[in-house]
C-alpha cells in the first residue's frame, strides 16, 4: 500500500483517506460508519483476552500465536492501571510495548482496554497508592454511609488522576505504534456502573443529585423544563440512575479526552447489559445501557460508540438496541458459545465494526473451529462487503420463536426462514457445533446475491407493493467461496439442493457460501 492519500469507493461515496493516517471512523453521506485503517475499511475479527492474560508477556505471547492460527485479526487486550503507575507519576509502559510488538508480530491488530477506575463496577484495577489513600481519592458510599471499593465518580482527584495516567499510556502508544496501527481502537474503562444500590450516597453525590440538570442533557429531553434531577425526572431509581449516568459519562469523557489529546485514536467504553425485569440498583446501573444513551451521548462526546457486552439471549435485539444512527455497532464482548460463528456472521452482516468473543484464548476445539470458518468467510468476503454499501447486506438470525424473516433489497423481498421448517430438512435440526441457524447476506448485483451462514433457506420474489411486480425464478445456484474479490465456483447446484428451483439453502450443520442469480419474468 502507497504511503500516498488512496480514494477508495466507500458505501456509495468517494472517501479520501491516507494509509499513514492513524485508525478512525468514518462515517459516510448514507449515514454508515467504517473503522478506517491504513486507508482500508477494517473489520474486527476479534476475540477478548482473559483478564489476566496480558498482565505478562510471556502468558499472552503463545496465546497470541494461538489466536493468529485461529485466523483473528484482532485481538483485544487488558491494560492494568496498577502494572503500568505502580509508583504515582512513575509510568512503566513496557508491558503495553511487549504486547504491541508481539501481537504485530503475529499479524494481529490490537483494541486497549483501559482497566482504569471501574472494571465491573468495582475498582480492583486501581494502584495501591490510590486504594490506600481513601482520603485522598474517595470512595463510593452505600446508604447508611458504608464506603465500598469502588472509587466515587464525585472527586476531581479520581478523576485526575485516572485521566493523566490514561493520557501518559495514549502518548507512550503514540510513540511505539504511531506509525504501524497495531493499536486501531482503546476502551475507556471496563463496564463502569453502580453495583448494590443505583447511586452514590457520598456528600459530595448528594450535593450533585440536588443541582440542577446540566443544560446538555436537559436539551435531549425537550419537553423537559429546567430543575434538579428529581425535578426533571421524577422521584426514584429512575432519576437517580440517569444522574449516575450523567457523572459516569463526564467523568469518562475527562479521561478519555486527555487520551484523544495525547493520540486521538477511535474510543469506546462497554456496558454490563440490564437483565430484563429487573429494577436500577438491581443490575449494574447507570452504564452506557440503552435506556441512557442520552445522558452518555451528551456527557462524553469524545467516546466514539458505546459498546454491548452479549452474555444475555436476545443477541439480535440487542445488536437492535445499540446500532443507531451515531452510534455504530461493535461488540467487544460476547459470549463464548457454539453460537459464537453464526453470531459473527450476523454481526459483520448487519454492519458491526467488529465482534469479539470473551475469553478466546479458552475456546474449545469445535467451536473454535467453527469461529474460525466463519472468521476466514468474513475475511474472503471483506472487499465485497466494502464495496456493497448501505441497503446491500444484511444478517439473519433465527430465534426459536422466529424461525423467518424478511429482507428487502431494493424491489426484491427475500424470505429467509431456518432449515428446520424446511420439510425435508436433513434430520441435524440440533446441531452441537453449529446449533444456531443464520449469517449473512449480500446483493452483488441487482438481482445477484452471496448467502453466507449455516440453516438458511431463501426464496425470491419481487415486493408485491410494487405494481410493476414481475415474478422472480432463480437461474442459477452456485457453492463456492470469494476470494480476492472474487467468486470462485466449486459446484453448480440445482434439483434437490435447491428443491428443485424453489430455493436456496444453506444447509444446518455446516457453514456454507453460496451465489445466486435471478431472473424476471411475465
Ligand atoms: C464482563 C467483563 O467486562 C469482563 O472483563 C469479564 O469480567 C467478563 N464479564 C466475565 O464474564
Amino acid at each position: 500500500m502507497k504511503a500516498a492519500a488512496i480514494a477508495f469507493a466507500l458505501l456509495g461515496s468517494s472517501v479520501a483517506a491516507a494509509a499513514t493516517d492513524s485508525p478512525r471512523l468514518v462515517t459516510a453521506t448514507d449515514g454508515t460508519t467504517r473503522l478506517i485503517v491504513d486507508g482500508k475499511p477494517f473489520t474486527a475479527l476479534g476475540g477478548e483476552l482473559g483478564n489476566s492474560n496480558a498482565s505478562h508477556v510471556a502468558v499472552a505471547k503463545p496465546l497470541f500465536a494461538k489466536l493468529a492460527a485461529m485466523k483473528l485479526n484482532t485481538v483485544l487486550v487488558p491494560v492494568s492501571w496498577e502494572l503500568v503507575e505502580p509508583v504515582e507519576g512513575k509510568f512503566s509502559f513496557d508491558l503495553v510495548g511487549d504486547l504491541v510488538r508481539e501481537a504485530r508480530r503475529q499479524k494481529l491488530r490490537v483494541v486497549l482496554l483501559w482497566f482504569g477506575s471501574w472494571k465491573n463496577g468495582m475498582s480492583s484495577y486501581v494502584p495501591a497508592w490510590i486504594k490506600s489513600n481513601p482520603a485522598r481519592f474517595p470512595r463510593a458510599e452505600m446508604a447508611g454511609g458504608r464506603r465500598v471499593e469502588a472509587l466515587s465518580a464525585f472527586a476531581p482527584a479520581n478523576v485526575q488522576a485516572d485521566a493523566r495516567a490514561f493520557a501518559e499510556l495514549m502518548r507512550y502508544v503514540r510513540t511505539v505504534d504511531g506509525r504501524d496501527h497495531t493499536v486501531i481502537m482503546v476502551q475507556v474503562e471496563n463496564e463502569v456502573a453502580m453495583i448494590d444500590e443505583v447511586a452514590d450516597r457520598s456528600a459530595a453525590a448528594k450535593a450533585a443529585f440536588a443541582a440542577p440538570v446540566p443544560a446538555a442533557l436537559l436539551a435531549r429531553f425537550p419537553g423537559k423544563t429546567a430543575g434538579t434531577w428529581e425535578q426533571v425526572f421524577g422521584r426514584g431509581a429512575s432519576a437517580e440512575e440517569m444522574f449516575m449516568a450523567w457523572h459516569y459519562a463526564t467523568y469518562t469523557e475527562a479521561v478519555a479526552r486527555a487520551g484523544k489529546a495525547a493520540y486521538p485514536l477511535p474510543m469506546l467504553t462497554n456496558a454490563a447489559l440490564n437483565r430484563p425485569g429487573k429494577k436500577p440498583g438491581q443490575y449494574p446501573s447507570g452504564g452506557p445501557l440503552p435506556h441512557l444513551f442520552e445522558a452518555w451521548k451528551a456527557g462524553a462526546p469524545s467516546l466514539d460508540l458505546l459498546a454491548p457486552d452479549i452474555y444475555l439471549p436476545d443477541f439480535v435485539a440487542w445488536c437492535d438496541r445499540y446500532q443507531r444512527p451515531g452510534n455504530p455497532l461493535f461488540i467487544p464482548e460476547a459470549k463464548n458459545e457454539a453460537d459464537a460463528a453464526v453470531h459473527a456472521l450476523y454481526a459483520i452482516g448487519r454492519g458491526a465494526l467488529g465482534f469479539s468473543p470473551f475469553a478466546i484464548e479458552t475456546t474449545a476445539e469445535a467451536p473454535a473451529a467453527a469461529l474460525t470458518k466463519a472468521y476466514v468467510t468474513l475475511t474472503d468476503l471483506a472487499p465485497v462487503l466494502a464495496a456493497a454499501g448501505a441497503g446491500k447486506t444484511a444478517g439473519v438470525l433465527f430465534e426459536k420463536e422466529h424461525p423467518t424473516t424478511h429482507v428487502h433489497f431494493g424491489d426484491l423481498v427475500l424470505n429467509v426462514s431456518h432449515d428446520y421448517t424446511f420439510e425435508w430438512a436433513s434430520p441435524a435440526r440440533h446441531d452441537p457445533v453449529w446449533p444456531r441457524g443464520g449469517g449473512l447476506i449480500v446483493q452483488i448485483a441487482p438481482d445477484e446475491f452471496i448467502v453466507a451462514g449455516n440453516g438458511i433457506i431463501v426464496t425470491f420474489a419481487a415486493d408485491p407493493s410494487n405494481a410493476a411486480a414481475v415474478n422472480v425464478g432463480i437461474e442459477r445456484v452456485d457453492e463456492g467461496h470469494v476470494t480476492a474479490g472474487k467468486f470462485v465456483v466449486t459446484r453448480r447446484l440445482n434439483g434437490d439442493e435447491t428443491h428443485q428451483g424453489r430455493h436456496l439453502r444453506l444447509p444446518m450443520g455446516a457453514l456454507g457460501v453460496q451465489r445466486v442469480k435471478l431472473y424476471r419474468f411475465k
